[in-house]
């Protein structure tokens, strides 16, 4: 690296993104001997929308419209982390988009009137969704408006389990796998489940640490399991 002007020229860089460029444009050249990048005279018409995948796609709209509009905006917590903010951006929009996709070019849902998986998936799903918005609702009143302090919080399932919001979004993406019978709904489920799963705990350990008196027969996530 000299440098030139003031400047400097990182010229290992310009040589990785230069062959890389023509490692994509090779790509191309082998992708395109069978078939055309899909757009204009060649596009291909992907087959119509069925009434399960919409139903689909409003639910989990639903829940990014609550958590967007709604939820963000009755919170009464700590101002998150600029670094976490970004990255909670970057992986809602990867997996809207992987979510949104599988959705529209990829499911086959043509029995979703009568199938049995999707309709207990769905009601899986808003059961797990009515317990996180009330237990985020508990939450919520434990604060005056300006407050950071912690308190027991008592009622609905928090009277078994330390992190009912948790559990309650377990289930709901739980629910939305099984009624999309899909590999990127069942991996969104594994991710939810190792994000805020270990946190339920930490909350437990949190809340026994800091108050003598709190509720022993409670546990931290799965009501009288774990
Ligand atoms: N799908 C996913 O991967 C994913 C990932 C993360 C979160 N979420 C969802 O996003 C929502 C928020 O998550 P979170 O991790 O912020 O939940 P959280 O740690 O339980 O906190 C929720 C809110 O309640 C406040 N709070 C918590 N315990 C309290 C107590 N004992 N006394 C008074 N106030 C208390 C928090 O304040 P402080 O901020 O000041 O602690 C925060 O404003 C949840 O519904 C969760 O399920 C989903």
């Amino acid at each position: 690296m000299k440098p030139t002007d003031g400047m400097y020229c990182n010229k290992d860089l310009l040589n990785y993104l230069s062959f890389g460029i023509v490692l994509a444009g090779l790509l191309q050249l082998y992708h395109h001997k069978k078939t055309q990048t899909s757009y204009g005279r060649h596009r291909k018409h992907t087959p119509h929308t069925s009434v399960g995948k919409m139903l689909l796609l409003g639910t989990f709209c639903l829940h990014y419209f609550h958590r967007t509009f709604i939820y963000s905006l009755l919170i009464r917590g700590q101002p998150y982390p600029l670094n976490v903010m970004m990255g909670a951006v970057m992986f809602t929009s990867a997996n809207g988009f992987l979510q949104g996709y599988y959705l529209l070019h990829c499911a086959q849902l043509d029995e979703w009137k009568t199938g049995f998986c999707f309709k207990i998936g769905l009601l899986l799903f808003y059961t797990g969704m009515a317990i996180n918005t009330h237990s985020d609702y508990v939450l919520r009143s434990l604060r005056e408006k300006g407050e950071v302090i912690y308190k027991v919080p008592k009622g609905g399932l928090f009277e078994y389990v330390s992190a009912p919001n948790y559990f309650g979004e377990i289930i709901e993406w739980f629910g939305y796998a099984i009624a999309t019978r899909g590999l990127p709904s069942l991996s969104f489920f594994v991710f939810t489940t190792c994000f805020i799963g270990p946190r339920a705990f930490y909350h437990h350990r949190f809340y026994k640490g800091k108050f003598q008196n709190y509720p022993k027969s409670r546990k931290a996530l799965l009501p009288f399991l774990l």
